[in-house]
Order: C-alpha cells, then sequence, then structure tokens
C-alpha cells in the first residue's frame, strides 16, 4: 500500500527519501564502470543536498524547542560532515584517489545519521510525532521547497555548511520554520 508522494505526511516524505539514497548507494556499491559510478554519486550528492535543506529550513526549526536539542545539534553537525563529502566527491571524478572511498563514507556518515532520525522512540522524528508537529503542514512546505532547490543544485549550487568555523551559525539554531506555509 504505497502512499503517494503528494499524500505523504513529513515524516513519511523524509524516509522516502532516505530509502531512495540508500538505494542509490547500494547501486553504486554494485556498478562496475566508472560512469556508471559517476552518475550514481552525483544522483546521491544531489538527493542529499535538497533533503538537508528542507531538513534545516523547514523540519528542523519546527523541531526546535520541541525535541531534545543535543540530538539536533548533532543532526546539523552530522549534515555538515556529509556535505563536506558531497562538495568533495562532486570535484572529483571515479579517477582520481579515494573517490570510491569517499562516496562509501559518506555512505556510512547518512546511515548513521538516518538511524538518529528513524530511531524508535528516542529518534528525532519519534520525538517529532510525540510534540504534535503538524506533520501536514510541514510536509506541504518541503514539497514547494523540494522543487526549488532541485533547481539550485541541479544549476551547480554547492551544499552550504551551517556550523563549521566562520559559518553564520544563525540558520543551525532556527526555531521557526522558513516558507510562510510551515506554521
Ligand atoms: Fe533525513
Ligand atoms: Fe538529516
Amino acid at each position: 500500500m504505497a502512499q503517494s508522494y503528494e499524500e505523504m505526511d513529513a515524516i513519511a516524505l523524509l524516509k522516502a527519501d532516505h530509502r531512495k539514497v540508500e538505494e542509490i548507494f547500494a547501486a553504486f556499491e554494485k556498478a562496475t564502470t566508472k560512469a556508471k559510478k559517476r552518475a550514481l554519486a552525483e544522483q546521491a550528492c544531489l538527493e542529499l543536498k535538497v533533503h538537508t535543506v528542507l531538513e534545516e529550513e523547514i523540519f528542523y526549526p519546527a523541531c526546535r524547542g520541541q525535541i531534545e536539542g543535543d540530538l539536533l545539534d548533532e543532526g546539523y553537525v552530522e549534515h555538515d560532515t556529509a556535505k563536506l563529502l558531497i562538495n568533495e566527491i562532486e570535484a572529483a571524478s571515479p579517477d582520481d584517489e579515494f573517490y570510491d572511498a569517499k562516496v562509501k563514507v559518506l555512505s556510512e556518515v547518512i546511515e548513521h545519521h538516518v538511524e538518529e532520525e528513524e530511531k524508535r522512540s528516542e529518534g528525532m522524528f519519534s520525538q517529532a510525532r510525540a510534540a504534535g508537529l503538524d506533520m501536514d503542514a510541514l510536509a506541504d512546505a518541503m514539497r514547494a521547497r523540494k522543487v526549488t532547490a532541485m533547481e539550485e543544485f541541479q544549476a551547480g549550487k554547492l551544499a552550504e555548511t551551517l556550523t563549521l568555523e566562520g559559518d553564520d551559525t544563525e540558520k543551525a539554531l532556527m526555531d521557526t520554520p522558513m516558507g510562510a506555509d510551515a506554521r
């Protein structure tokens, strides 16, 4: 009983993104040509860049003050760890040293991070559900943002970190979702 994308609430939508990226990483592991590896790695990077924007601009700010703050802080830092690798991978080619290793480590960072988000009861999504966030309004805001974020990243925008030395950390501390529709 697959749910349509339009019907998904915020958590279903984010989990669907997680499953998609896991499939891409699994395909990368099996890929035998450099062209195929590059296409899959770039697809994973694009999906992850869009996904982190949705979480950082909409879902995480809605969670701020409603769920364990440490968990959220760690989420932002895990995203940034992934973004460093994403920008590295996008600038590299499968001919480069450490290319496969970077993709593998990215997949491991994401695997750990997804577990923190999806873990039963103490995970971020469970806590957000228990806090009574409006998951339908958040889903609508994320669906709308997904379209524009996809365009921005397809046009070549790099992933932007929020918590590293020199970053403007304000965005990682926001407690109100960006976008008027998310309340
Ligand atoms: Fe996520
Ligand atoms: Fe995340």
